[in-house]
């Protein structure tokens, strides 16, 4: 019998790896396969095994429990302990639209086989079969945005690559996801790497670049090594390397560990970093699609805007388009975090609404307290009231309402949260992370610490906030880069909805 144990690090992080060892000690006739997560984090580890009706699932499934289970039936699927039933009918999965994230939880990351037996290289073959502008245009046809945050069109990016005359150009990916609350990339690398290179291969072949690199954060070690061990695989496929699958197109791929600055997510920064130099951020123009890497026209992508570039090509761009809303189309990977009860990766079409995420798919808070705040988009996004929950997850909705999609990242908050303190942290997070290249970021962002201190002091409390608004839309701006620019969007909406807690 086959038994599948997440090796993911939030699987690991509660014992995962001791269930798996528990249950490869078992009996010789049990193979333990270890998959990626399927993203239910309050069922880690879940345990799933093999039956006639799919994977049957247990979870929250505790190393010394093992036994019991086993002995109770655990290994026919039985009806015993934390059962679950199917996995693919629970309702949590049963709701979702997964297209980037279909094999993560249901492979082996690092088994070749698997991969092409889950649909994996049909993108990559159909690719080559095209020609590199066809590519371009499927992508640009499928609506695909940058799943980074900025939501600016994929296949535009790669029109500018693909159109830039150079001797030399090179395909980045950012994997420094540094937004607290969001952890999809590290999920994808982990759960299913093979996907990531499939993507950077073909936006390699289409925009003409010979090289690639990977820049992934050191505080991602089991990602690092997921996805080195993975390079390997797929060169000795083929699927990387001089010849990628004997059609004459070359390319390779490179792994680079960044060393924990926040700024180094920003692109221009990244490049700086992957050039071997400080993380500082360029001033753009130029955009890296013409002077990117090494002053080389570079594509700079997410890594789920690349991991969901196979399926796209595989599928055709209007498949992709087909799901969605407005001008966001396709599907986003949705992570929910802080405090709630179900916390963990949600994809669906955009569109959904916030409040379908935090109260359908999250349950409300993990405290039983009512919620009273979420921010979506990282620490450099907006806090919405529940008042809000009836928005859609939509590039433009969100702009509209003064916050911001992101990278998908919701933190909820319950009712006990000080909004001024959490403004208060904003301009923290930036003071600690600023690069220090301009003088709004750099200084503003001290500035506005002081600013909050004296406004929940009391001291010159209706000055002080005229100040705090000048200073917010001073740096939003006079910042070079998102980081200045964006910092206020969490202040500003902390004021607007929540004010009451900015008196004394
Ligand atoms: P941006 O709007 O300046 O650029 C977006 C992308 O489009 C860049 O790659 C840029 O080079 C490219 N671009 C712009 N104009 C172009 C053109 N005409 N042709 C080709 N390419 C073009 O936004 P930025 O500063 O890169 O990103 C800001 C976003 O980053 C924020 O909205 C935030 O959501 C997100 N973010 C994500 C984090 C994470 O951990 N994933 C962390 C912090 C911020
Ligand atoms: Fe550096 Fe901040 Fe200016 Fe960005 S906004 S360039 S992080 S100082």
């Amino acid at each position: 019998v086959r038994v599948f144990v997440p090796r993911d690090s939030a699987a690991r992080s509660v014992g995962a790896d001791e269930v798996a060892e528990r249950i490869a000690a078992l009996d010789g006739n049990t193979a333990v396969v270890r998959t990626g997560s399927r993203g239910m984090l309050w069922l880690e580890p879940l345990v799933e095994v093999e039956t006639a009706h799919g994977r049957v699932g247990y979870g929250p499934v505790a190393p010394e429990d093992v036994d019991g289970l086993v002995a109770a039936g655990m290994l026919d699927g039985a009806a015993v302990g934390p059962h679950l039933g199917p996995v693919e009918e629970l309702p949590w999965m049963k709701r979702q639209q997964r297209l980037t994230f279909q094999r993560v939880g249901v492979v082996d990351p690092l088994s070749t086989a698997d991969y092409l037996e889950h649909g994996g290289i049909a993108g990559l073959r159909a690719a080559l079969a095209m020609t590199a502008g066809d590519v371009v245009e499927t992508v640009v046809d499928s609506g695909l945005r940058g799943r980074g945050g900025a939501g600016f069109p994929t296949g535009i990016k790669w029109r500018t690559v693909l159109n830039a005359d150079a001797d030399l150009k090179f395909v980045c990916c950012n994997a420094d996801e540094g937004d607290s609350g969001t952890y999809a990339d590290r999920m994808l690398i982990e759960g299913d790497p093979f996907t990531l290179i499939e993507g950077m291969t073909i936006a390699a072949y289409a925009v003409g670049a010979a090289e690639g690199y990977v820049y992934l954060r050191s505080e991602y070690p089991d990602a690092v090594a997921t996805l080195q061990a993975a390079i390997e695989l797929a060169r000795a496929e083929g699927w990387l390397g001089p010849d990628i699958l004997g059609s004459g197109f070359g390319f390779d791929l490179h792994v680079r560990v960044g060393a924990g600055a926040y700024i180094c997510g920003e692109e221009t920064s990244m490049l700086e970093s992957l050039e071997g130099k400080r993380g500082m951020v360029r001033a753009k123009p130029p955009i890296p699609a013409l002077e990117g890497l090494f002053g080389r026209p570079t594509v700079v992508n997410n890594v789920l805007s690349l991991a969901t570039v196979p399926t796209i090509v595989a599928n055709g761009a209007a498949a992709y388009a087909a799901y969605g809303t407005g001008r966001s189309l396709g599907t986003s990977v949705f992570q929910l975090g802080g405090n709630v009860a179900r916390g963990g990766i949600v994809e669906t079409a955009f569109g959904i609404t916030l409040g379908e995420l935090v109260n359908d798919f999250g349950g409300g808070t993990s405290s039983g307290r009512p919620v009273r705040a979420v921010q979506v988009g990282g620490p450099l996004g907006a806090y919405l009231p529940v008042e809000q929950f009836d928005l859609p997850m939509d590039y433009e909705a969100f702009a509209a309402a003064g916050a911001m999609v992101g990278h998908g990242g919701i933190v909820v908050f319950d009712e006990t949260v000080d909004m001024a303190a959490m403004a208060r942290f904003a301009f923290e997070f930036c003071a600690a992370e600023s690069c220090g290249k301009c003088t709004p970021c750099r200084v503003g962002a001290v500035r506005g610490v002081e600013t909050i201190d004296r406004i929940v002091a009391g001291t010159d409390r209706t000055q002080n906030l005229v100040l705090l608004e000048d200073l917010c839309e001073l740096m939003t701006d006079g910042s070079l880069c998102a980081m200045g620019g964006l910092t206020p969007m969490p202040v500003r909406s902390a004021v607007r909805h929540f004010g009451e807690d900015f008196h004394a």
